[in-house]
């Protein structure tokens, strides 16, 4: 170490005075780009902390003079995906639904709320995809009992099914055997031809039964389900000459059904779902495939 300012002989840098085996350390200050630019750091740095959350102390911290939280935008963010929605809920809510499907945006945003609410509302009855099960109709089927038009579904919504709605669709299939309509025998008979409908008769059963079970129906029947089986949309009453089937399969499904009809009940939506969800749940049931 010397107390004189020496010189590097190469690069005519001062060095700083130290030196280790003959190698002495050059006094490079630091290049003035670079410290402004670190102090300016520091600077922004310190703003920084004062306006945001930054310095925790004990169990709480500094929350900045600006107020912001990742709450706040939460919230901003989802109020303005709420007006969103809300306008285009609106506009489902007063279009036709002509209108409505000829819209690709509206369209698709309709969908969307009919499958999160049928997720929500229906599908404990109704099952995933409107799929259906023993007393709950199959939605996707196009087998209808009261109707498959969009009109039709959504009337259906809005009242309900023997829902004690005063505009609910309502019908009843009379309690032929607790009530004592039909005899035990004649249910047989009438059961044995329902089977044929059905596609799944019974074996044994002979062309006497049969006959006997045809002109019970035609009787008792028939004015519901139509001549053929085809089904009574005025009355809800379901097609018998078909595969798919509210009721279950069975000759014994169809006796019970017989003996005390089940009689299901849907709920009306009217006072649960805004004009615009039924619309759009309507728009939604009429997609699964049998939308007529
Ligand atoms: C508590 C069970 C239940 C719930 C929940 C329910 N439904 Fe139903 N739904 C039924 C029953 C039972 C029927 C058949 C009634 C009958 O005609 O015998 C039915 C019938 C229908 C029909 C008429 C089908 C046809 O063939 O004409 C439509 C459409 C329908 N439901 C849609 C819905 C939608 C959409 C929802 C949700 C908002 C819903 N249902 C919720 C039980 C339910
Ligand atoms: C007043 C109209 C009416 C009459 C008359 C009537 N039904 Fe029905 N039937 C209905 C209705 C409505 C349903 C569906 C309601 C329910 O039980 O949920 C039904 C359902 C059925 C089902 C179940 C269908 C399925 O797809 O699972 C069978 C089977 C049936 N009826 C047979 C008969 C037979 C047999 C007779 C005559 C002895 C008869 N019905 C008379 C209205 C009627």
């Amino acid at each position: 170490m010397t107390d004189q300012i020496e010189r590097d002989p190469i690069t005519g840098t001062e060095t700083t005075g130290h030196e280790w085996d003959g190698i002495k350390e050059l006094n490079t200050p630091l290049p003035k780009w670079w410290l402004y630019t670190w102090l300016a750091c520091i600077a922004w740095a310190a703003v920084w902390c004062f306006l945001y959350p930054s310095i925790p102390y004990g169990p709480s911290y500094w929350h900045g003079i600006l107020g912001h939280t990742n709450r706040a935008d939460v919230d901003r963010e989802v109020h303005a995906v709420a007006v969103q929605r809300s306008a285009v809920m609106d506009k489902i809510g007063t279009m036709s639904f002509a209108d409505i499907r000829a819209d690709k945006g509206l369209a698709e945003a309709a969908n969307t709320a009919g499958r999160i609410t049928f997720a929500n509302n229906c599908q404990p009855c109704h099952g995933a995809g409107g799929a259906g099960a023993i007393g709950y109709p199959a939605l996707a089927t196009g087998a209808w009992i009261w109707g498959g038009k969009l009109e039709d579904i959504q009337q259906t919504l809005i009242h309900g099914i023997r829902s004690g709605d005063p505009e609910a669709r309502d019908s009843q299939m009379p309690r032929f055997g607790i009530d004592g309509v039909l005899k035990p025998e004649e249910i047989q008979h009438v059961a044995d031809f329902v089977m044929t409908y059905y596609g799944t008769p019974r074996k044994d059963a002979t062309p006497a039964e049969l006959a006997a079970g045809a002109e019970i129906f035609a009787n008792n029947c028939a004015a519901c389900h139509g001549d053929k089986g085809q089904g009574g949309r005025e009355f809800g009453a379901p097609r018998l000459a078909s595969e798919v089937h509210l009721g279950g399969h069975t000759r014994q499904d169809v006796i019970n059904q017989i003996n005390n009809p089940h009689m299901g009940v849907m709920p009306y939506w009217n006072t649960r779902l805004d004009a615009a969800t039924i619309k759009s749940l309507a728009l939604y049931v009429h997609d699964l495939g049998g939308g007529e």
